[in-house]
């Protein structure tokens, strides 16, 4: 197969193009890492895994570049803005690009992809794929993810459904998709939303749609931004000390999520932390640490809802209903609320329409 590399500056110091019929659809791939490149030895670069799928030149033409090499949790905030950029740029730039995908570790790959799924504006879409064995490893699953990966992005019907995680046969959207156990392959799962699609050997095949904003309907704007505020994840559990929010906020957190205890329980002393966070004019989004479900804004801002003394209302004012995302992705959306508003009745209808 012939191969025509190209180097260019900055972040992306490597461009290819494979021959194949110029009529199939151009599907650019974006190396970050993880697991699907973690090779004894060295790691798989993003040429040799465009390589290692064998029938690619079937389905699409293929382009890559390397963003990085690097397990998911070492990717930073400024990495994360700095690809939301490079694929929104890609998109504004080149139009015979059908859409892009991108190789993460597993292991934080549902916040990266929530990340671009509230980021990357164009109807195109982003297919975010990794492996659980690595290519060292007997049964090594990477290369059949990534064509996987490939055939979605190439497919129209995948536009206009944000981001989308691709592992294990099955199509995952972004937003409702987390990793239910540290080793297993089918470890992707929207557990009571359901999978979004398979791709089968025939074709790929989507059973539903998402409801909440997306791509053009999307209202963050990342290419200004240099920087993303601060939010942390506070965990209940029984007994727990209201100080570590205090810490938090001291050490300049614009934003606090807190992952309660069923449907909004705090335990030990963190209402005082949430009091405090409060006093300083700091977000609070409630998120259950139950894995699924959603908090419903309280009761007080309802019509008709129950008086509440000054403590209360000031917890109130900052205090926001973290809906039916899960605590890491709940951080996320806040981050990108804060970028634009610091209104908390703004920020509480971000998370009912995101
Ligand atoms: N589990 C991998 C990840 O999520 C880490 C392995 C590695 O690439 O170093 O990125």
């Amino acid at each position: 197969m012939a191969v025509l590399c190209l180097s260019v500056a900055g972040p992306t110091p490597i461009l290819a193009q494979q021959a194949a019929t110029p009529t199939l659809p151009r599907v650019h791939f974006v190396a970050t890492g993880g697991t699907i490149s973690n090779r004894d030895g060295g790691r798989l670069t993003a040429e040799e895994l465009a390589k290692s799928m064998p029938g690619v030149e079937r389905y699409a033409r293929l382009t890559f570049e390397q963003f990085a090499n690097v397990a998911s949790s070492e990717l930073t905030l400024q990495q994360w803005l700095g690809l939301a950029k490079r694929i929104n740029e890609l998109y504004a730039t080149d139009k015979d690009i059908a859409g892009v995908v991108v190789t993460s570790g597993t292991d934080t790959l549902e916040e990266t992809a929530f990340f671009l799924h509230l980021t990357v504006k164009d109807p195109r879409p982003v297919v975010v794929v990794g492996s659980m064995r690595n290519p060292s490893t007997l049964g090594y699953e990477g290369a059949a993810n990534l064509l996987e990966g490939v055939r979605v992005a190439a497919d129209p019907a995948a536009r206009n459904k944000g981001a989308l995680v691709v592992l294990n046969d099955e199509i995952n959207s972004a937003r409702n998709v987390t990793k239910t156990d540290a080793l297993r392959l089918q470890t992707f799962r929207s557990r009571e939303y359901g999978q979004m699609g398979v791709v089968d050997r025939d074709r790929v095949v989507f059973f539903s749609q998402i409801t909440q904003r997306t791509n053009e309907r999307l209202e963050f704007d990342v290419a200004k931004l240099t920087a993303l505020p601060r939010v942390d994840v506070i965990m209940v559990y029984q007994g727990a000390p209201g100080d570590l929010i205090k810490a938090a906020v001291d050490n300049g957190a614009k934003g606090i999520v807190i992952a309660v205890a069923g449907a909004g329980a705090t335990s030990g002393t963190q209402n005082e932390g949430l009091a405090y966070a409060a006093e300083k004019g700091v977000f609070v989004v409630n998120s259950t640490r139950a894995g699924s479900g959603r908090i419903a804004p309280a009761s007080g801002d309802l019509p008709g809802g129950a008086q509440v003394n000054e403590a209360q209302r000031r917890r109130r004012q900052f205090s926001i209903a973290g809906e039916d995302h899960t605590p890491v992705k709940a951080r996320i959306l806040l981050m990108m609320a804060l970028t634009k508003t610091t209104d908390r009745n703004e920020i509480q209808r971000i998370f009912s329409e995101y």
